[in-house]
């Protein structure tokens, strides 16, 4: 089976983008990721694709005039690529749906809460406020919406006490590295279907070559 190609959209330190290299490369997912792009020229996300050898550029969104011209820039990149996914990884920016329409392939994220509890922005600090005792991580597609989309895989993780944010933030990350890769895995072997909202994991023995 040919590997998927893969677009990466990173914002800042690009660790999960790490994980999902590494794991390309290392044959454990039969994937490669074929550009990363970012918003920020100083991403760290950048260096480590630089250091993989994969095309890394930054679309800075202030040398647009709108956001209509700055996503269409990002589309034109991203097709250039003839890519099969959009990865999100720590992309700090909402997508319009016209760009979510018009890159016409499917795009994927990871957010630091079970989802739908703690969307947005400051996941972890908003779990220990609430004070829940497990918090995890969520890879869905994405929609229309804000972390709303259809939830493709889960990972859980436990709550101390004397849990800071860091600390929550640091094991949920670990977690984070190991979900990515495997839900990728499963798209590349093509176990992974919707129905409306709900994703579907084929089994692997139903799968037919
Ligand atoms: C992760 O916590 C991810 O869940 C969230 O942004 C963070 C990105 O971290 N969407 P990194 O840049 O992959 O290290």
């Amino acid at each position: 089976m040919e590997k998927l190609r893969l677009a990466v959209l990173a914002s800042g330190r690009g660790s999960n983008l790490q994980a999902i290299m590494n794991a390309c490369q290392e044959g454990r997912i039969n994937a490669e990721v074929v550009v990363v792009l970012s918003d920020q020229e100083n991403a760290l996300a950048l260096e480590r694709a630089k250091q993989k050898k994969i095309p890394a550029l930054c679309v800075n969104p202030q040398e647009f005039l709108t956001r209509e011209a700055y996503e269409k820039k990002l589309m034109e990149v991203i097709k250039g690529f003839t890519v099969d996914y959009l990865l999100l990884a720590g992309f700090m920016r909402i997508l319009s749906p016209v760009f979510i329409r018009g890159v016409a392939i499917p795009i994927l994220n990871i957010h630091p809460s079970l989802l739908p509890a703690f969307s947005g922005l400051n996941a972890q600090r908003q779990a220990l406020e609430y004070g829940v005792r497990y918090s995890g991580c969520t890879v869905h597609f994405v929609d229309e919406g804000v972390d709303t989309g259809p939830i493709i895989s889960q990972a859980v993780v436990p709550v101390y006490p004397d849990d800071t944010e860091e600390s929550l933030a640091q094991r949920i990350l670990q977690e984070e590295h190991q979900l990515y890769p495997q839900v990728i895995q499963l798209l590349s072997k093509g176990r992974i279907c919707c129905e409306g909202r709900k994703v579907i994991i084929i089994e692997e023995e139903q799968i037919s070559e």
